[in-house]
């Protein structure tokens, strides 16, 4: 048997772990494991690497993807869609894994209904399917909390307020968890929000408290830089605006990220061996649970 895995979208911290576990678990049973590079651009120009030790020697628990990641827009295109089929057969593929957020399960709901046996595995930071968790965001929480620590530091130095641009795409998870965890109930996910009326709100609690005012700000809501000026004008005092970028995503994977990873990575194989196939495997309450890739996706994401 031969089982491939790809990772697509953006690069989640615990790829790498799951990659480990389904490449354990292929060991144990003797199955042969292919990695395909770049996500679906890799399946459709024919990317096919096998993965034996060596390839996750010092990787597995790293940052990024061993196997590159990638937003395919070829494979929304009938013509480049037959090729990745058509590769998959052709390097007789029995079970695809493919591991990322929502635009990767929506891949995989296509391949499945083309009839290619596919797990797909919730890999993103950004927490946006119906799993109670995805792999890669305790990390990125944690990322970020970090981060904003620092930042606190310098701004409490001056008592200037922040503004700092969260990444999350479309998903509010991660900014508001992040927002829970440093305890900020300022936070900004939608664009109309009455600035003067958080202005005034902001002023009036800076000026009875000692810490800095951190303002949270899902990206592309409002531009951060702009917004700090329009604070400085609007409090009376001077802030600053932070772009965190890819300080949230990259680095190592937590030990949560890194033990969960493994775990359902070998699990989906123990599925594929049990001829199951067809769903998403992820974290529900601390289990792993299958669900429908229809019922994993998040219709409205913006609270
Ligand atoms: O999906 C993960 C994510 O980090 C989102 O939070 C963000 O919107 C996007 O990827 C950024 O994409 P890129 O790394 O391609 O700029």
């Amino acid at each position: 048997m031969k089982i491939a895995v790809l990772t697509s979208g953006g690069d989640s911290p615990g790829m790498n772990s799951i990659i480990f576990g389904i490449f354990s678990a292929c060991q144990t049973y003797k199955v042969e494991l292919y990695g395909v590079i770049g996500g679906y651009d890799g399946l459709i120009d024919d990317k096919f690497v096998r993965i034996e030790f060596s390839s996750l020697d010092g990787k597995f628990n790293q940052g990024g993807s061993l196997l590159k990641c990638g937003r395919s827009a070829r494979f929304l295109k009938p013509t480049y869609f037959k090729k990745a089929i058509k590769n998959l057969k052709s390097n007789d593929i029995d079970t695809l894994i493919i591991i990322g957020g929502d635009g990767t399960i929506k891949g995989a709901i296509a391949l499945r209904d083309a009839g290619i046996k596919v797990i797909g595995i919730p890999g993103t930071i950004d927490n946006d399917l119906n799993f109670s968790y995805t792999i890669g965001f305790d990390t990125a929480m944690n990322n970020i909390v970090n981060a904003v620590d620092n930042i606190m530091d310098c701004l409490s130095a001056f008592s200037y307020g922040s503004v700092i641009k969260i990444m999350g795409r479309n998903c509010t998870s991660l900014i508001e968890s992040v927002a829970k965890a440093l305890h900020t109930e300022y936070i900004i996910t939608n664009p109309n929000l009455d600035l003067d009326v958080l202005a005034k709100k902001i002023k009036k609690q800076h000026d009875n408290q000692h810490l800095p005012p951190v303002v949270l700000v899902l990206e592309d809501v409002i531009d951060c830089v702009k917004l700090a000026e329009i604070f400085t004008e609007k409090t009376g005092f001077q802030w600053r605006s932070h772009i965190l970028g890819y300080i949230q995503r990259g680095g190592k994977p937590s030990a949560f990220d890194r033990r969960y990873g493994y775990s359902v990575g070998s699990t989906a194989v123990n599925y594929i061996l049990k001829n199951q196939t067809g769903f998403a495997l992820g974290m529900d309450n601390d289990c792993l649970v299958k669900k429908n890739f229809e019922e994993t996706i998040i219709v409205n994401k913006i609270s």
